[in-house]
């Protein structure tokens, strides 16, 4: 694995033609796609929370994609956890497989593109270190522990976005009106954090750090960094997604689009990469546990709304989503009530 790693090799070599993507799926020109102020940008520290569930419910039922700044994760954990991230990614392959292999059972990984290199069509501009997060006192033994750092600050940084992401999902309840403590159960109890890395590539124009994707968990808080890189798609057009100091980027997965029968959405993104930066992002995903069913809320369901999506354990969900292979078509198909 560690010589497959793109960060181990992407200095010495041109694109090499597994990597290259079919020309109907480059981001080409695009990648100046337009860095506007579109995405909408939500303040957490007003004191009218009225105003703060509106906001957040326009965006997450127009764009599926938002930014939260005040949002109370201190500035120097957020440059703290960065700095590890960037250290841990900077780490020789080898260390880094060291790193991630203290766990039998897998919980904490380092890969190179998707999670199945062998099976992707091509292969992501992209290094990932991935692990489990909750309980913390049960999963940290198995995290990195180079950077020497890293434990001790990926702790409180992940215990931060969590209460975040928590204060988040309430603010959604509220919004689509269903009992604000919808998420308490098992719904939000098993997040993982990924550390992206996308190393710099010689043409930007030819590769993508992500395909084209709506994130499977239900929602995702993501460190974003100053390098540019994410977009969105809306109205069949790319909108780039400015990196703002201090704010995460919250985004819409798909098991709450179908928990929301279908009133939110879960927004479709990718990244590019470019010349000159490497650009490290931690996406923390609040993720059901495998048993729990993901299904529209039954107060969202009437005769003027009918049920759109059936009823799944997640672990189920995730065997659909990965046969999906990125296809919408398919996995909204696979999921369709009227499928059942
Ligand atoms: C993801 C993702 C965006 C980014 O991890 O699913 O979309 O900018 N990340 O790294
Ligand atoms: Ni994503």
């Amino acid at each position: 694995m560690e010589d497959l790693l793109v960060s181990s090799w992407c200095k010495d070599r041109a694109v090499p033609e597994t990597y290259i993507f079919p020309a109907e799926e480059r981001p080409g020109k695009l990648i100046d796609v337009p860095v506007g102020n579109n995405i909408p940008v939500v303040d957490l520290g007003v004191h009218d929370q009225t105003q703060i569930i509106q906001q957040i419910f326009e965006a997450s039922q127009h764009f599926g994609f938002f930014q939260v700044i005040n949002h109370g994760v201190p500035n120097h954990l957020m440059d703290d956890a960065m700095s590890v991230f960037k250290e841990f990614h900077a780490m020789s392959g080898k260390d880094k497989t060291i790193e991630c292999s203290k766990d039998p059972n897998k919980s904490c990984s380092v890969y190179t593109g998707s999670q199945n290199y062998a099976k992707e069509r091509f292969h992501l501009w992209k290094d990932g270190l991935l692990h489990l997060c909750n309980p913390q006192e049960k999963y940290i033994q198995f995290w990195p522990e180079k950077p020497t750092r890293y434990r001790e600050v990926v702790g409180p940084y992940t215990t931060e976005v969590r209460k975040l992401g928590f204060r988040i999902l309430e603010f959604i309840s509220q919004g689509l009106g269903i009992s604000p403590g919808y998420f308490s159960s098992g719904l939000a109890e098993n997040p993982r954090l990924l550390v992206n890395h996308y190393p710099p590539c010689p043409d930007p124009s030819l590769t993508l750090g992500q395909g084209k994707h709506r994130d499977p968990s239900i929602i995702n808080i993501l460190l974003q960094s100053e390098v540019y890189g994410l977009q969105v798609f809306k109205d069949e057009e790319w909108i780039g997604v400015k990196p703002i100091p201090y704010a995460f980027v919250i985004n819409i997965g798909y098991p709450l689009q179908i928990i929301s029968n279908g009133k939110l959405k879960g927004a479709e993104h990718r990244v590019v990469t470019n010349s000159n930066l490497a650009r490290t992002t931690a996406s923390f995903f609040i993720n059901p546990l495998d048993e729990t069913i993901i299904e529209p809320a039954k107060t969202l369901v009437d005769a003027s709304n009918p049920v759109l999506y059936r009823s799944l354990l997640y672990k189920n969900f995730l065997i659909k989503y990965v046969a999906a292979s990125g296809n919408t078509q398919v996995l909204e198909e696979a999921l369709s009530s009227s499928t059942e």
